[in-house]
């Protein structure tokens, strides 16, 4: 099965579908401990599981053929090419999903985040049927929250989100697509 999501470039940034190959470059940049503040995961723990990881999702599908899955890698047009960080949409049914990201801190701060979203959601509702996507975060995540918000996501209550079981920590946020013509 081939991956789901495609290559987009904006003028300082590609975004790649996730390969194997991208987990030597991404393995240490998601070792920093930085990140994990307010995420209720660890960082992977050797190359070769971040490797596993990236093997499965390089498939765009899960094993069970339900759910598909977008996950690009986010490089810099400069700095050398650098990876910095990921963008990610697990589409649950076809018309609804999750949103998720993680930068290198390095990379905080810069509009990289903001411009690697903004263009991966064009994307899935250019590519798909979604309706809308949702994306839980911790309610002490000030960056990913002022983030979520300059997206137009919106908080819902916990009862709307149709995922599963939430951490009582995290809020929930709602993006519905755009009309399409
Ligand atoms: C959440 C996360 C992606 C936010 O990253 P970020 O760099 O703050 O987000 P943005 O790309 O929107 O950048 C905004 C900042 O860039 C600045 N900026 C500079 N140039 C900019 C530009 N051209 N456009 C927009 N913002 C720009 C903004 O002023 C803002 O600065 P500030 O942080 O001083 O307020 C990042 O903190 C992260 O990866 N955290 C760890 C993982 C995580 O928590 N993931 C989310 C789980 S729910």
């Amino acid at each position: 099965m081939r991956a789901a999501a495609k290559s987009l470039h904006t003028g300082r940034l590609r975004l790649e579908p996730v390969r194997v190959a991208h987990a030597a470059e991404m393995f240490p940049l998601l070792s920093d401990t930085r990140i994990y503040e307010h995420l209720h995961f660890k960082p992977p723990a050797t190359l070769a599981e971040l490797e596993e990881r990236y093997r499965r999702q390089e498939a765009g599908v899960s094993p069970d053929g339900v759910e598909r899955w977008h996950n690009w890698i986010v490089r810099l047009e400069a700095d050398g090419g650098a990876c910095a960080g990921f963008v990610q949409a697990t589409l649950h049914t076809e018309t609804t999903g999750d949103f998720g990201y993680i930068f290198g801190p390095a990379f905080w701060g810069r509009g990289i985040a903001f411009e690697a979203c903004a263009l991966a959601l064009e994307a899935l509702w250019a590519d798909t049927r979604l309706a809308r996507l949702f994306a839980t975060v911790d309610r002490h995540n000030a960056r990913s929250l002022a983030l979520l918000s300059r997206l137009g996501f919106h908080r819902v209550s916990s009862k709307e989100y149709p995922h599963g079981r939430v951490w009582s920590s995290d809020d929930i946020f709602h993006l519905p697509a755009p009309p399409r013509s």
